[in-house]
């Protein structure tokens, strides 16, 4: 089994460029599929969960050339297929994200329930209400979900009741192909939703106001392959940024390969704690908070302040000279982190979907286990400035989104490595 052993006490420096989004790049993967032939994706990641949306597309009959470790050139031509099976789903949520491109190519989908994970419950029912909206009728049986639109789809008007990521993009997706127009009313507004509008446009789409809470498709008869290049990371970024303001030198570190509008809020919320930032066209320059104010955040869908950077974050809160609290709104259960953290001393009580975090003056090196993948990765940078070893495990979380973390960590002069040690669970 491997962990992550962290050193605390190590001043960073110099800078680190982000990967491409996992968030955008799951997405324009399971996109291809609606234009037979070969689409190139440049700026990839290369994260666990590219890994599996690719045996996902592998597994609909598509072929996958890596060019090199950032460019994928998927063809879809040969797409024969449109299940995806319970071994995927199951690993990785985001393969549901191949109904939406299944029916505006197929005209149906076999797709596997997702069930809750460990953020919570996390249903699907937004996105089956809309796609019911433009005429697919769904049947469930055995764990699957089948979607059958064979005799087309029609735009039509779908107000979304909450302005889901997931559902927004697999109505986009299926609405491209389908006749008329569609208006998506309440639609996320989230970077990743604007990058996956902007390939299917050069695709030949005509997709209007993503990024808007009103989107507007009218349905083509077809799409082409392009090749196009994956928006950098914010959140990887923004990771990276918390650790700079808790652990950088006199100099600070620069972050760089994403654009700073996309973090919009948090940036905005780390000024209001006293942390010194400095946008630039492509990255931040962070320097380290001698002292941190509390302040109280709530995580809401884009342009709010993103539940994925909650954990990261929580560990400036945790540091800070007074009292903070963080309210998660998106997720049921996404604190699960945040006990962990306590084992490092951190004094932090839960009351239902808040968080109050009292700052202390220092965190102590302990073993914790890694809950989820942003939760993992705060707790490696909250390892940074503890004092001795942390040992983080349950890294497989972290690998999903974060590539070569230890690496990049290590290139900023941090005393972090994988370690493999005897699984104790095993004896
Ligand atoms: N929801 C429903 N019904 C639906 C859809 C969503 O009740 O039909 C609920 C969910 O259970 C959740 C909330 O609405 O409580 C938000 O879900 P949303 O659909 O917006 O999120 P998602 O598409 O499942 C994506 C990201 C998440 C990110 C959220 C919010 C991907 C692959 N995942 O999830 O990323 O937290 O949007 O921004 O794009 C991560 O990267 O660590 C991560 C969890």
């Amino acid at each position: 089994m491997d962990i992550i052993r962290v050193q605390g006490g190590h001043a960073l420096t110099g800078g680190v460029h982000v990967s491409g989004a996992k968030n955008s790049a799951l997405k324009l993967m399971a996109a291809t599929l609606l234009a037979p032939g070969v689409t190139t994706l440049t700026n990839v990641p290369n994260i666990s969960d590219v890994h599996v949306m690719g045996k996902v597309l592998k597994g609909l009959g598509c072929t996958i050339e890596v060019v090199d470790e950032h460019t994928l050139a998927i063809d879809t031509s040969g797409a024969n297929s449109w299940e995806a099976p319970y071994e995927l789903v199951a690993k990785m949520r985001a393969s549901t994200a191949v109904m939406g491109p299944l029916l505006g190519r197929f005209g149906r989908a076999k797709i596997a329930m997702p069930g809750g994970c460990n953020l919570g419950a996390r249903k699907i029912d937004m996105h089956i209400l809309g796609l019911e909206a433009l005429g697919v009728s769904f049947d469930t049986s055995h764990g699957y979900i089948f979607a059958d639109a064979h005799e087309g789809m029609s735009g039509t008007m779908v107000t979304l009741e909450f302005a889901s990521v997931g559902a927004t993009e697999n109505l986009i997706m299926a609405a491209v192909r389908a006749k008329g127009t569609t208006v998506i009313d309440n639609a996320a507004r989230e970077p990743e939703i604007v990058d996956l509008a902007n390939m299917l446009n050069e695709m030949g789409a005509k997709i209007q106001g993503a990024g808007t809470p009103v989107v507007e498709i009218e349905g083509v008869d077809e799409l082409h392959p392009v090749e196009h290049r994956v928006i950098g990371d914010r959140i990887e970024a923004g990771t990276f940024i918390v650790a700079g303001a808790l652990a950088a030198d006199g100099d600070g570190i620069e972050v760089t390969g994403f654009n700073p509008h996309h973090l919009g809020m948090v940036l905005k919320k780390m000024e209001l704690m006293g942390i010194r930032l400095e946008r630039g066209v492509d990255g931040v320059r962070v320097w380290r908070a001698d002292r941190i104010a509390p302040v109280d955040i709530q995580t809401l869908p884009f342009p709010g302040f993103p539940t994925d950077m909650q954990a990261q974050v929580m560990v400036l809160s945790a540091m800070a000279d007074g009292s903070s609290v963080i309210t998660e709104n998106i997720f049921e259960n996404r604190f699960m982190f945040a006990s962990e953290l306590v084992r490092m001393g951190a004094d932090i009580r839960i009351e239902s979907h808040h968080a109050i975090v009292h700052g202390v003056k220092s965190l102590s090196g302990a073993q914790v286990v890694s809950p989820d993948l942003r939760g993992g990765a705060a707790l490696v940078v909250a390892g940074l400035i503890a004092e001795g070893e942390t040992d983080v495990s349950a890294i497989h979380h972290i690998d999903r989104g974060y590539e070569r973390f230890c690496d990049k960590l290590v290139g900023l002069g941090a005393s972090v490595e994988r370690v493999q040690v005897p699984d104790l669970a095993e004896d």
